[in-house]
């Protein structure tokens, strides 16, 4: 495989509503973010991705916009989108902005005055039918909303506010190709396509997922685009399996560098989804992950626990309480050292946790409230207490309170009130107690990002070979990494008890570990272990 720079890379989510707020105003924004630039060094990362930061109404926290040019008011303004990527630039880091063009939202001009009248030149920008069909929104409800302007239906596969853009329409792809060729000449590094499996949809046959048109679209936006720069792009793909996966990323039919796959993150969702979520199957867990590392040959993988939609990793597969430094470490030894370009969620790397709120009011995620309705009001499919179970295991906010950088008021993060609740346990969880703490989960991530970047291992973590080990193992995950040069043996306890490791193998070298006397041979794992070796 031709290599990509991207393909050794270490990505960084930033959602900047929650991560460093300068003004006061309780929200973050891009100052915050270039003030933090030098942590971010620290880390070793080298690209960030910036959930959405262009103007918007917030109704889905950004990923609703309103105009593609320009930068909310909440975050900032382009002058400081063009320091942050200079100040990246500066210290060999790239930015990746979101791009959210499978829809809108309501608010921007091309909708506004896409209902304004049927023949108004704009109206095709959208998706206008006489009668809905029963297709429903991902946040709960419809997905058609009558519009008594016109006396018509508009689609949105989220909310309202977010009406679904029409991609059958070429003047759409005009739109969309000029806009996204305007922020690549401004120096970005590339883009996270949000919902992008959704824009070859065929709504009238229901198809909206994986549409036929999808990879001839894709394939056009990449040659009259980013296949013009060398960027990173990365395509969300909730229905994605290794097949589809090779036809978005192999580099032979020129569509993305890589997609996010979801398959293991769905592995404990219930009959009602997210909302109804069930114990994990760990040896399904260990199916699933190696398929993804075998599988998909001509193309490339990303990794990831976490983002600005999941519950927090350590929260949902380790032990947030007695050992949340030992199992947050032991998660990122197990993603960090497989094939792909990791991705860490802002928080991650210093354990943050999920939260309960007293009330559902002081939640703010669309997606929760929407879901409340269609699930709690109006089909009782489930009551007030055991949707809330759901919110705390799985709503969005558990990703969302703010970043927690020390013990002082308001967690460092502003000098105002946040616009969502923090975590309380930041007295104890945060960056400054992290740094200070040579042996925190902070250092684990550190080096990890090393050991990928910038180490005798550096190509064989980047490019070896995976073999999963002990596959019927309830407690073990174990695997190899291996080229010509080196041989690692990858294990890990994925429970808070001592297990017994039935592995022969003789280790020439204990490269990373989680617990402080690691031995050369072990026959017994500490709870949620986990230790990189170099075999012999
Ligand atoms: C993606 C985003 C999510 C957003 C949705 C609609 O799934 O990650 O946050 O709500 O798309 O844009």
């Amino acid at each position: 495989m031709k290599k990509k720079w991207w393909h050794k890379s270490v990505v960084y989510q930033i959602y900047p509503k929650s991560f460093k707020d300068t003004t006061g105003n309780g929200i973050g924004d891009l100052k915050g973010i270039i003030k933090k630039l030098d942590y971010l060094k620290t880390l070793g990362i080298d690209v960030i991705w910036l959930s959405p930061v262009y103007q918007s109404p917030m109704e889905d926290n950004g990923y609703d916009i309103s105009d593609y040019q320009a930068i909310d008011p909440l975050f900032g303004d382009l002058d400081d989108m063009d320091l942050l990527i200079e100040e990246g630039n500066k210290r060999g880091i790239k930015i990746v902005m979101d791009l959210v063009v499978n829809h809108t939202s309501k608010e921007h001009k091309w909708f506004k005055e896409s209902r304004k009248s049927k023949d108004n030149p704009y109206r095709d920008y959208y998706i206008w039918r006489d009668e809905p069909n029963d297709l429903r929104s991902t946040f709960g409800g419809s997905a058609w909303t009558y519009d008594d302007k016109t006396n018509q239906y508009y689609f949105h596969n989220f909310a309202k506010g977010q009406p679904d853009l029409n991609w059958e329409n070429p003047v759409v792809q005009d739109e969309i190709h000029r806009m996204i060729n305007w922020w690549l000449d401004r120096g970005i590094g590339g883009f996270r396509m949000d919902v992008i499996d959704l824009i070859g949809k065929e709504i009238d046959k229901k198809i909206v997922g994986n549409g036929p048109r999808l990879h001839p679209l894709l394939q056009e936006m990449n040659k009259q685009t980013f296949g013009n720069y060398d960027v990173l792009t990365v395509g969300e793909t909730w229905g994605a399996n290794p097949h589809i996966a090779e036809l978005y990323s192999d580099p032979e039919r020129n569509e993305l560098s890589m997609i996010f796959q979801f398959e293991h993150m769905m592995l404990d969702w219930g009959p009602l989804g997210k909302w109804t979520p069930k114990d994990l199957d760990f040896i399904q867990l260990k199916n699933v992950l190696s398929k993804w590392q075998t599988e998909l040959k001509r193309g490339w993988n990303s990794l990831f626990w976490n983002n600005h939609d999941l519950p927090r990793i350590v929260s949902r597969w380790g032990d947030d309480k007695v050992y949340r430094v030992e199992s947050a470490k032991m998660l990122a030894i197990i993603l960090h050292m497989m094939k792909g370009t990791p991705y860490i969620y802002q928080g991650e790397e210093i354990g943050m946790t999920n939260v309960k709120f007293d009330s559902l009011e002081e939640y703010n995620d669309v997606e929760i409230h929407g879901s409340y309705q269609d699930i709690v009001v109006e089909n009782k499919y489930l009551k007030h207490n055991e949707f809330m179970q759901g919110v705390y295991q799985m709503g969005r906010d558990n990703a969302r309170t703010p970043m927690q950088w020390n013990d002082g008021k308001e967690a460092g993060f502003t000098e105002g009130t946040p616009w969502l609740k923090l975590n309380p346990n930041y007295k104890e969880i945060n960056v400054e107690n992290a740094l200070e703490r040579n042996n925190s989960i902070f250092y684990t991530y550190q080096s990890l990002i090393q050991l990928r970047k910038n180490s005798p291992y550096s190509d064989t973590i980047v490019y070896g070979e995976y073999k999963l080990l002990l596959n019927d193992d309830e407690n073990v995950f174990a695997y190899i990494r291996s080229d010509e040069n080196h041989e690692l043996l990858v294990i890990a306890n994925f429970t808070n008890e001592e297990v017994p490791l039935n592995l022969e193998y003789e280790a020439k070298k204990i490269i990373l570990s989680n617990y402080k006397d690691t031995s050369f041979k072990q026959s017994l794992l500490r709870p949620y272990e986990a230790i990189i070796y170099e075999l012999k």
